[in-house]
Order: C-alpha cells, then structure tokens, then sequence
C-alpha cells in the first residue's frame, strides 16, 4: 500500500486482511453475502465483458449500516459469486456522506460507468442533500467524475425535495441515448419517479414524472426500476412507510406497477398493482437484461425494519435473494427461479402422487439446502387444510399451512428460532388452478423462498432457524394426493 493511501485503498487493504479469516463454508451456498461487514441493496447489477456483476451497498467496517461504500462481485452463472475490490468509497466532496444506491450501463467507448447517488453531508446550516453522480472504470476500478454531481436539485422543477432524490437506475435507449429513472420525493405526490435523458450519459435532462404514490402507496419511494416486459411496461418501487392496504402490509415494501408506456408523452398508465414479493426479508430489487434476454432481478433479502433486531452470527451481515427471472402472465408480474438453478442439482429425489393425512417425512426429503416442488391434488379430497414443515427438529420448525377453502396460505416463522417479538408471519393468496397449488421452495441455510403457482406470489424469509434442523415434514387434515420433488442443492 502507498505511503498515503487513499480512502478506497485503506478499505481495498482491509478486505484483504479480513478475507483470510472468512470461510466460505459458513456462507450460504449461493446467495451473494458482503464479503465483510454489511450489505444492503443490490447496486448496478449488469453483464458486462462477459460476466455478470453485482455491486451492493456496503459498510466493510461493522455490521451495522454506517457510510455507505459500493462492495462488487462477478459471477458467470448468477449463484457462484468471486469479489472483486471494493468499488466506490465515500471519498469526495460529492458524495463525503456516502454512495448510495444506483445501477451501470457500458459506455460506447465499452468502458462501465456507475451512477450513483452521492450523498452531501450536513454543514452547520445546512441538511444533508442528495444529487447524482458517476465514475468510469474497467469493470475494476472506477474514477469518479470531477464534475460530481452530475444531476443536482437545481436540474429539477420545483416541488421536488434536494434531500430525498437518489436510486438512479440507467440504460441505454434504442437509438444509443441514455435514460435514467431516480426515486424523489415531491412536496404533494410524495414517492414520486422521475425521468430524466442524455445524449451520451454524462450531461441530462428532465423529461418528467412516470408516476407518484399520492400517498397512496407510501412516503418516499425509494430504487426505482422501469422496463419493457413480454408487452407491458413495468415500474418497481420499495416504498417506506406504507399503511397496510389491499395486499400489501404495512411499512417498507415492494410494489410492481404494471402498464403502457408513451415515451413521447412521457405517460405511463397503470393497469396493475402488486406487491413484488409477499415475505418477510425482501427489499429494493434491482433488475438487468441478461444477454440471452432474459430480464432478471434480485433484491436485498432483508428489511429495514427486522435487520435491526436481526442476529449477527457471522463475520458479514444480510445477503442477496436468488436471481429469479421475471415475466408477465394474465397482465401480472411473475417470477421463477433462474435456470441456473439446475446446475446445482444433486439427488434429486421424486415422491409421485402419494396420500397424505397425518404428519409424515418422505425418504430423501430432508436437508437445508434444497429445491424442492410440492405439488398438491386435492381434486376428490375433503381436504381444506394442508400444512408444510421445514426446518425442523424437536424444538423448531417453518410452518407453511395453506387453507384450501379460503385460497390463503401463511409463511410462519414464530417456532423457527426467534426470541424477538418482531413480525414472524405473511399471508398471500395461493389458489387451487386447474386441480393443483404448487409451492417450489428455495433453501439455502437460513433463509426460505417460496414460490406459490409458478411465481404468482413468492414470499422470501430470512429464518435463524439452527442448521441442525432439517426435518422436512408433510400433513392434511383429510387424505390428499401430492407430488414431490426435492432437489437437493450443492
Ligand atoms: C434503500 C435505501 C436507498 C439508499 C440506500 C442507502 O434500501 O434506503 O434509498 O440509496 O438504501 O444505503
């Protein structure tokens, strides 16, 4: 290290110190976790000179949110990550109050540029303020611009806040121009997603509004994301502090808006409203457009609200959910497991159409890290209720009970371990569709994500369940025919 290293370098000097310390034994298997100290959102997810790369909000030095860096890793299949040096420090005068959550888009010249919101801080009369900047790199290291912030307040008509604008999310357009969508927060609409344009990314232009809670949705609106889909324009937003309504509970949330977009216009019309994922620990997902075009996301599998009281067992805190792949069915947002997944299949165990009454285990069907499809036929059956237990041992365990009857299903994570008296449960629809539910469940160590009919409605959960348990047991309250397969993971 040089004799004045700079910010970026003491961090870069740290992580290697810390790397030898950290096994990957203990991390989960292929979910993405900070390589030190704490994570939160997903952050310029992109493929790039070919492989993918996902940068995340991070604070190396503890385990608790603190000045916000960018931590970076590359992957060639989205579920086995390397990481490469931290990306970005809070390092100049543009962003001294820390680098707070953006995306990438490639250059036409094929060099990477981030865009990210810097953060200003406090002076003695002054409140912290928000702008966007960028920095240019190789896919490694990256120069912040001299001209940060590139986007300030004053690039905005009035009514919009200089102290709640942040989230740039960028892409190329068609014709090789850039586009930008950033979360604000306007003195009447509240939430509200901006859009903004540039010939060649570095100087830009605000077009206008794409859509704004009214207080509907929540306050601020925060890590926009916007993008054409099977025919469909969609917007995602994480919303704070939303009052429970429809299907959504309350607090931070994620909400899909899907619609038509006239970009001349700059009008984008809704259709439909959903929750983005219905669990406990999912936040701020960010998608990119994988070269096979395929569009994929992954979001924070945490929640500002259950990280505070969250255990910290390890040496990092928080990790990423699975990549899934996103698409439209019947004008609504789905998602699947990427199929990726496939090539961490081991012993793959089936169990076809077998009756199910009282609490049963099925041969092979065990484990903590799995990918396993329950496939339920009630078609015949009295049953109305049926109940999923995974890991589980003589103390704990996952519920997950589906009422026929009323098409609900709740995740209940109250005896997997907790000794907090924070939320440990979600209800979300789960219908019987043409004679069968499905639940594919996702398991990698401590955390569960259920995918409810093919990605209708998918609940994610972070669980400190000990690994020890990993029962996996099966019960109805009448016969029942069900189809399983468990695939387990490695
Ligand atoms: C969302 C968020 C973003 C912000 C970042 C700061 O989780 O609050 O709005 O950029 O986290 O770490």
């Amino acid at each position: 290290m040089s004799k004045n290293p700079t910010p970026l370098e003491r961090v870069r000097e740290y992580e290697r110190e810390r790397a030898i310390h950290m096994s990957a034994d203990e991390r989960p298997l292929f979910h993405l976790t900070p390589l030190v100290g704490w994570m939160n959102d997903p952050n310029g997810f992109c493929w790039y000179k070919g492989q993918y790369h996902l940068f995340y909000q991070y604070h190396p030095f503890s385990r608790a949110w603190g000045p916000m860096h960018w931590g970076h890793a590359v992957s060639h299949d989205l579920l086995h990550w390397t990481y490469e040096p931290c990306a970005l420090a809070p390092d100049t005068a543009a962003d001294a109050g820390g680098c707070f959550s953006g995306s990438a888009v490639e250059l036409p010249d094929g060099r990477l540029m981030l865009v990210y919101t810097g953060v200003q801080p406090a002076g003695t009369f002054r409140r912290e303020t928000q702008a966007q900047c960028i920095a240019i790199g190789d896919g490694k290291d990256f120069e912040k611009s001299l001209l940060n912030p590139v986007i300030r307040h004053a690039h905005l008509p009035e009514d919009y806040s200089a102290f709640d604008f942040r989230d740039p999310k960028v892409w190329r357009a068609q014709d090789g121009t850039f586009r930008m969508v950033v979360g604000n927060r306007h003195a009447e609409r509240q939430g509200s997603i901006l859009l903004l344009s540039s010939p060649d990314g570095f100087t830009w232009h605000f077009v206008g509004e794409i859509d704004s809670s009214n207080s509907e949705y929540g306050r601020m609106w925060e890590c926009p994301d916007f993008f054409p889909l099977d025919g469909k324009q969609v917007l995602i937003v994480s919303p704070q502090e939303m009052h429970a309504r429809e299907e959504f509970h309350a607090g931070f949330g994620t909400v899909a808006i899907v619609g038509q977009f006239d970009e001349g216009e700059c009008q984008f019309v809704r259709e439909t409203v959903q929750p983005v994922d219905f669990g406990l620990n999912f936040y701020a997902p960010q998608t990119m457009l994988a070269p096979d075009g395929r569009r994929i996301m992954i979001g924070w599998m945490d929640n500002w609200e259950t990280c505070k009281e969250a255990p910290r067992r390890h040496p990092w805190y928080a990790q990423m959910s699975a990549p899934r792949e996103v698409f439209i069915e019947n004008g609504r947002l789905m998602q699947r497991p990427v199929r990726e997944f496939e090539l961490l299949w081991q012993d793959t165990v089936r169990h076809d159409r077998v009756t199910v009454s009282e609490e049963t285990g099925l041969p092979g069907v065990q484990g903590r890290l799995m990918d396993m499809t329950v496939t339920l036929l009630p078609e015949g059956s009295s049953c109305r209720r049926f109940t999923l237990h995974v890991a589980k041992d003589a103390h704990h365990y996952i519920q997950i009970r589906c009422d026929l009857a009323r098409s609900e299903l709740v995740f209940d994570r109250s005896l997997g371990g907790s000794h907090r008296d924070i939320v440990h449960t979600r209800h979300a629809r789960a219908e019987v569709k043409d004679g069968k539910l499905t639940l594919r469940l996702l398991m990698d160590k401590e955390s569960v994500e259920l995918f409810i009919n093919g990605g209708e409605r998918v609940i994610t959960a972070i669980i400190p369940t000990p690994l020890s348990a990993d029962g996996i047991t099966f019960a109805a309250d009448a016969p029942v025919t069900m189809s399983v397969e468990a695939h387990h993971l490695g």
